[in-house]
């Protein structure tokens, strides 16, 4: 991974990055007296060529991930500038997205941002009275690159995604299909005894007859026939089992706000929907660490690659969050986590078992709390007050009874929680916020302190939308849910109460606030995805149910608004809009390097965008600056 400073000498320095950077600047030269005239002239040319270098570009060999501490790092005090005129987006909390040439950072933090001029005349030249910075440093952007603060995925699954990527299931067309990847898996590392196989992403959407697939499945195959299979749904929201796995749950009850699937002589299929998920989980043999830090790995170096500095957590498990606590720590984490707490099976406030937690340098924050109201659009499990407009006398799954909300928020509120719901359909959202209205009472100004989210906030009455802005309560959206929703989401709810659905630009247009983010794995960890999703409102291949202008266009974002979405936005919604999520002075540099401009680049290029640098707290953590 790293390699020495010099060895990638070039002929061009102007034009080809060079070195890995030395942190501590070199000690001062002394004369050499006795060497003679010919070395010397070698070594001052040579030096030349390093420090010419040096101010032109730094960039590791190879992406830096997992320790902060790492030595290749920036200069202390460096500013990064564009010649290309206001290419760096500062997107200042006030409003907009605060274009300006330069950037400079001292240590961590952003202490001043300016033109080309004024950063040469005041932090370079040492006019109007300003000491000119020992060592300091102006590195430039390469040319049709931008700087961004770093991007935020609001709502994320950090663990689960680097589980998940070990055997992935996404657009397989049949349940033979399926069965055919799972033997490629097992043939290619074997499970130790013991072990589950657990994968993701089947979709009985994409299946003929669009029919769960059952246990039965895995006994046609000679090599899983007696494996412990669990294979996730897309959404998460069912888990197909073999029949290795029912066998050891023996006796299978029905489970309140879930289903266990059962066929016409009552016997479990293999497929369990919602709380019925809670029975595997029970037998599912628990991560250790070393898990943990294995799939956390995979994490952070595709959520870094693809330009995120930071994500919210949207299930932190009770069980994991000591594994966190640890890792920050010992200045594992490279990046932002917010972590939104995930009580344990049955239980519905775990608040007395663990304290709020916040790493000095704000890279593991804990004071959040996740809850689940209902389930999902594709498996039908989000709660509606209506029927299904394709499944008549079928309105979807409550979690929770509904009268357990009111109590339930006002005692995390109480205990100084955020309280975060899924909430999809328009019944559980309307629970919800009846809950959070009761809790705030007519006192509109605590709800905005107190900053609860609607994650997802997918399918909303109209009354409900004004209300929540009204609250302050945040639409925490994925826009890339709508564009794969956007396909089936009418047929299940029909033509009035799709306004309603992923109506972001509605939120906005009430005075609500929102943050976007993916819900990665079940969307792609990369935030251009989402981003794209949220301007365009089209399938990546530029289709929409409602032709190339995009479904439901009046809802799209704007890039400003999408940009904000995922920067300052999100940040908000994790009460740190103070420290992370602009580039304007006092706040920590986080920040990505783009090899193009996301508020100018076509539409139909925009998901051609790469990450070619990413920078945490002042820190290089992934990429290059200048390449
Ligand atoms: C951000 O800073 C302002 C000004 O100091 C302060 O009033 C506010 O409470 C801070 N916000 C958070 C979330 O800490
Ligand atoms: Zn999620």
């Amino acid at each position: 991974m790293s390699e020495p400073a010099l060895r990638r000498r070039t002929t061009q320095p102007s034009s080809t990055p060079v070195t890995s950077y030395q942190r501590a600047p070199p000690p001062p030269r002394r004369g050499h007296p006795t060497r003679s005239l010919h070395l010397s002239l070698a070594l001052v040319i040579l030096a030349f060529f390093v420090v010419y270098a040096q101010r032109q570009t730094v960039k590791p060999k190879a992406p830096l991930t997992y320790s902060v501490d790492d030595q290749r790092q920036l200069p202390e005090k460096y500013a990064i500038c564009s010649k290309d005129g206001k290419k760096v987006y500062t997107v200042p909390i006030e409003g907009g997205v605060g274009g300006v040439e330069c950037v400079v950072v001292d240590g961590k933090e952003v202490v001043d941002t300016g033109s080309l001029g004024k950063i040469r005349r005041k932090w370079i030249n040492g006019e109007d009275g300003q000491k000119p910075l020992n060592q300091f440093q102006v590195l430039y952007l390469a040319p049709g690159q931008t700087l961004t603060p770093g991007l935020i995925d609001a709502h994320g699954h950090p663990l689960v995604y680097g589980q998940a990527q070990q055997l992935t299931l996404y657009g397989c067309r049949s349940p033979v299909e399926v069965i055919e990847r799972v033997e490629a898996f097992v043939k290619a590392s074997p499970p130790p005894p013991g072990t589950w196989i657990e994968g993701l992403g089947w979709d009985q959407n994409l299946f003929e007859g669009q029919e769960f697939p059952t246990a039965a499945e895995f006994a046609k195959s000679s090599l899983l026939k007696d494996l412990p299979i669990s294979l996730s749904r897309v959404d998460f929201h069912v888990e197909w089992v073999s029949p290795a796995i029912l066998k050891m749950l023996g006796d299978i009850p029905d489970v309140d706000g879930g289903q266990v699937v059962r066929d016409a002589d009552g016997k479990p299929t293999g497929v369990f929907v919602d709380n019925a998920i809670e029975l595997l989980k029970a037998i599912r043999p628990p991560w250790t660490d070393a898990d943990r830090e294995r799939y956390l790995d995979i994490m952070v170096k595709d959520a870094l690659s693809k330009g995120l500095t930071g994500v919210h957590d949207a299930q932190g498990f009770l069980e994991d969050q000591q594994f966190f606590i640890k890792m920050a720590k010992e200045r594992k984490l490279p990046m932002r986590f917010y972590s939104m707490l995930a009580c344990g099976r049955e239980e519905d406030f775990c608040g007395d078992k663990i304290e709020h937690f916040d790493d000095p340098d704000g890279h593991y924050t804990l004071r959040a709390v996740k809850m689940f109201a209902d389930g999902a659009l594709g498996s039908r499990g989000a709660a509606l007050t209506d029927d299904y407009s394709d499944k008549p006398g079928w309105n979807g799954l409550m979690l929770k009874k509904e009268e357990v909300w009111e109590p339930l928020i006002k005692k995390w509120y109480e205990a100084g929680w955020q309280v975060n719901v899924h909430t999809i359909g328009d019944r559980a959202a309307k629970t919800v916020l009846d809950a959070i209205e009761s809790t705030f009472g007519s006192d509109p100004d605590r709800g905005r302190e107190a900053r609860f989210r609607l994650e997802h906030a997918q399918i909303l009455r109209p009354e409900d939308i004004a209300r929540a802005a009204k609250l302050g309560v945040i639409g925490s959206y994925q826009p890339t849910h709508a564009t794969s929703d956007m396909w089936y989401a009418e047929d299940r709810i029909g033509s009035e109460r799709i306004k309603g659905a992923y109506a972001w630009r509605t939120y906005l247009n009430h005075g609500g606030r929102i943050a976007l983010g993916s819900d990665f794995p079940v969307e792609s960890i990369d935030p251009l995805k989402g981003y794209y999703a949220a301007v365009t409102r089209l399938s990546e291949d530029g289709r929409s149910p409602h032709g190339p202008g995009g479904w439901f266009p009046a809802e799209k974002l704007t890039r400003e608004e999408a940009l904000r979405g995922m920067t300052i936005d999100a940040a908000y919604a994790s009460f740190s809009e103070n420290l992370t999520g602009s580039l304007t002075v006092g706040k920590r540099f986080d920040a990505t390097i783009w090899d193009d401009d996301l508020l100018t680049v076509p539409e139909n290029e925009m998901l051609e965008v790469k990450a070619k640098g990413v920078i945490v707290d002042g820190k290089l953590v992934w990429g290059g600056v200048g390449a």
